[in-house]
């Protein structure tokens, strides 16, 4: 009774009867003003005007330094890790409640992840089980931590903004401090949300965003690192553009770099959306708005943004009584049009990923069991 009455609503705000995603691109800008304006350039490739222009509104967003597009925010995870020191043989905290990129990123680095458990309240890294975990197994030698147990190095300390929502970061940077951890920020999903009033992904040494074509603005593909560390942006973008020494003609590289660089042509798609982020969430604001009082008034609880922050609503998200009642409402919401996509599985239960040190995951397999996506786009 419940589902049928969420379905109906669901399809009034959206106006439709059609199938409804979770998250649609909306192209109403200066999109294909500027792509036209990249192939008339015969810039369509590795540089151009746009991944220039594009990195500086990045970096204007994000409150930070320097900002270097990528081609997707798993590279810029990569190299964000690398650049903060992380080494074959290394350990990163993390949540093992995220997208699989995440973790991902920590093993193409030849370390391992050390999964904690998420804040209930924020579903994301928890700075009370990053705490309990380095008075537990942490010890510091000559000023660099190591995990007790492993013997390894905790060479960085990675957490999610789950859906867009932030993490306690004031506590979870001063538990890394007291530790010598480095932080990457994955904000992959967090573009435009704030902490006390500073956006996500300048807390931490780097920060990364996806532009993936479900987010809230997107570059088809792409993904941008951002640092207040000059020296490191200097080092992502040479390490991103296949270490080549400047030169204008010889071929010399001085490391094993990536050819991660962002095409002109997507950075042309990013700068229109880019220029529209505010309108977008100020619209999905207000759908979050019309779904908090209508779940209120029916006894569903809906997620919404913790004290001190500030949300983009990426993916809105419904917290349902158990795991019994979730299946039903993933299936019911299906079968009428409506997508709705449960939480990911916690990393550890995939067979890839299943040997590495974690604990108890109290709140993460709470979350896991209960929380459902719903359709979150732009409404235009
Ligand atoms: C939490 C998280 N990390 C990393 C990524 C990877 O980004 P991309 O798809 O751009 O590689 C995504 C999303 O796609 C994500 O949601």
């Amino acid at each position: 009774m419940k589902n049928d009455l969420i379905i109906s609503f669901i399809k009034e705000c959206f106006n439709t009867s059609n199938f409804i995603g979770l998250h649609e691109p909306r192209f109403i800008g200066n999109e294909k003003k500027y792509l036209n304006d990249a192939i008339d350039s015969t810039f369509v490739s590795s540089v151009g005007a746009y991944v220039e222009k594009f990195e500086i509104m990045m970096a204007k967003l994000t409150k930070t330094q320097k900002a270097i597009a990528v081609v997707n925010g798993t590279s810029a995870l990569q190299v964000a890790l690398r650049l903060c020191g992380v080494q074959n043989g290394d350990e990163v905290l993390t949540q093992a409640l995220t997208f699989i990129a995440t973790i991902n990123a920590i093993i193409y680095n030849g370390a391992s992840p050390v999964f904690l458990d998420v804040d209930l309240d924020t579903m994301g890294l928890s700075p009370k089980s990053v705490e309990s975990f380095l008075e537990e197994f942490g010890e510091l030698r000559d000023g660099v931590c190591f995990n007790k147990k492993t013997n390894k190095k905790i060479a960085a300390c990675m957490p999610m903004h789950t859906f867009g929502f932030p993490v306690h970061l004031d506590e979870l940077i001063t538990v890394c401090k007291k530790w010598n951890i480095p932080v990457v920020e994955d904000a992959a999903e967090s573009i435009g949300s704030e902490y006390k009033g500073t956006p996500t992904g300048s807390f931490g040494q780097l920060g990364v965003f996806s532009f993936n074509g479900n987010k809230i603005v997107t570059s088809g593909g792409g993904g941008v690192i951002v640092t207040n560390d000059i020296e490191l942006g200097i080092q992502a973008k040479h390490l991103t553009t296949t270490a080549k020494v400047p030169h204008p003609y010889e071929y010399i590289h001085d490391q094993i770099g990536y050819n991660f660089r962002m095409p002109n042509l997507n950075a042309a798609l990013a700068c229109a959306q880019l220029e529209q982020l505010n309108l977008f969430i100020e619209n999905k604001r207000n759908l979050a708005n019309q779904y908090k009082a209508f779940f209120n008034s029916i006894g569903v609880k809906f997620r919404t943004e913790t004290k001190d922050t500030k949300a983009n609503y990426w993916l809105m998200c419904v917290e349902l009584e158990n795991k019994k009642e979730r299946d039903n409402f993933l299936k019911e919401t299906n079968e009428n049009k409506v997508m709705t996509r449960p939480i990911w599985q916690l990393n550890f239960k995939s067979s890839l990923y299943s040997n590495f040190q974690k604990d108890a995951q109290l709140n993460a397999i709470y979350l896991e069991e209960r929380i459902v996506n719903i359709p979150s786009s732009t409404r235009i």
